[in-house]
């Protein structure tokens, strides 16, 4: 078993029996990982990806993203080449951003980048797919770690690694997803996950101005996937699975309409004391949900964000098996 893309850009890559390979294998990436703290214990997967480079370009800030793939890298025995902030390229001089993939691609095994544009992604990976065939070119597997307000996959997968974990399944869920569905890119992504899954149900809570995008509830609709959107949190309370987001304010240009929307939804402990749905948040929290629900049992997002680093293990080694394979 293995993954079926080549490069991950979007969650529309990822196929229902990807996804599953990729939950079961992050579960044996945690197992492993346990292993670290028993006496004697051999890590299976420790010198998995020895002499394997992967190159991390972060255009865009980012900390636990870009900390887990890290971590993710080395914790399999390979290293990871960070580059943060190098200098801002837009879409607009794509043949800048084509040719540093391409330059870079050459020196590593594997390419991970987050970038502001949406699309920038896309534009990375159909760069890597074309060195692929060119005179002494190479598979280099790429992974969208956030493009714009795009897309983010990988943090989709932990989010279903992390739902799995919380509740025992992946099927026949109620899942509200709340705050800025406009312009989150993880709430696009996982949409897209969780419908392929057995009897999802959505609840979609925005202000009218952040709802989420019609080319997901027009999918959602092809796809027979109930959903309802809400303008209120108080029907989001009661499904099985609570997913709050930050209102983005890097995507307004109206900065007063920001202003006005950034507290829109506020998850207070009174609100949640008595509930049991499984609170998720992809972090960073500016507000959406008060630290006095942190003690919850069912707070789940701290441990959310500890997944990403077991689920991009299981994605690095599947991907980076695959181009072993393929460049032998
Ligand atoms: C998210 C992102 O960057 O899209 N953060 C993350 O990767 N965990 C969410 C956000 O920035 O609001």
């Amino acid at each position: 078993m293995g993954v079926s893309f080549s490069h991950l850009v979007s969650a529309s890559d990822i196929t229902r029996q990807d996804a599953d390979f990729l939950v079961e294998f992050a579960t044996e990436m945690d197992q492993d990982l346990a292993k670290r703290r028993v006496d004697g214990e051999v890590r299976k997967y420790k010198h998995a990806l020895e002499d394997e480079i992967m190159g991390l370009l972060f255009y865009q800030p980012s900390t636990r993203t870009s900390v887990s793939f890290e971590a993710a890298s080395k914790r399999l025995g390979g290293s990871a080449i960070v580059r943060e902030g190098v200098a801002f390229s837009s879409i607009s001089k794509g043949e800048t951003l084509q040719d540093t993939i391409r330059v870079v691609g050459g020196m590593v095994d594997g390419l991970i980048m987050r970038h502001p544009d949406a699309g920038g992604a896309k534009i990375a990976a159909d760069r890597l797919e074309k060195y692929r065939t060119e005179r002494k070119g190479k598979y280099v597997p790429f992974i969208n770690a956030g493009d714009g307000n795009n897309e983010h996959p990988t943090q989709a997968l932990l989010d279903l690694y992390t739902i799995k974990s919380e509740t025992g399944t992946l099927d026949n869920l109620n899942v509200a997803l709340a705050g800025d569905l406009l312009n989150g890119r993880t709430v696009h992504s996982l949409v897209q996950l969780l419908s392929q899954r057995d009897g999802t149900r959505f609840t979609f809570a925005a202000p009218d101005q952040l709802r989420m995008p019609e080319k997901f509830t027009t999918m959602l609709r092809e796809r027979g996937v109930p959903y309802e959107e809400v303008s209120s949190l108080t029907p989001a309370l009661k499904g099985d699975i609570l997913y709050m987001t930050r209102v983005q304010g890097e995507h307004f240009k109206d900065k007063e309409e920001y202003e006005r929307l950034k507290h829109y939804f506020e998850l207070s402990y009174e609100m949640v004391e008595d509930e049991d749905a499984v609170i998720m948040h992809p972090l960073p929290r500016v507000g959406e949900i008060h630290e006095t629900v942190d003690p919850l049992w069912n707070a789940a997002y701290f441990r959310q964000a500890d997944n990403g680093l077991p689920m991009r293990m299981a994605l690095i080694h599947a991907m980076i098996e695959k181009a072993r394979i393929i460049n032998r």
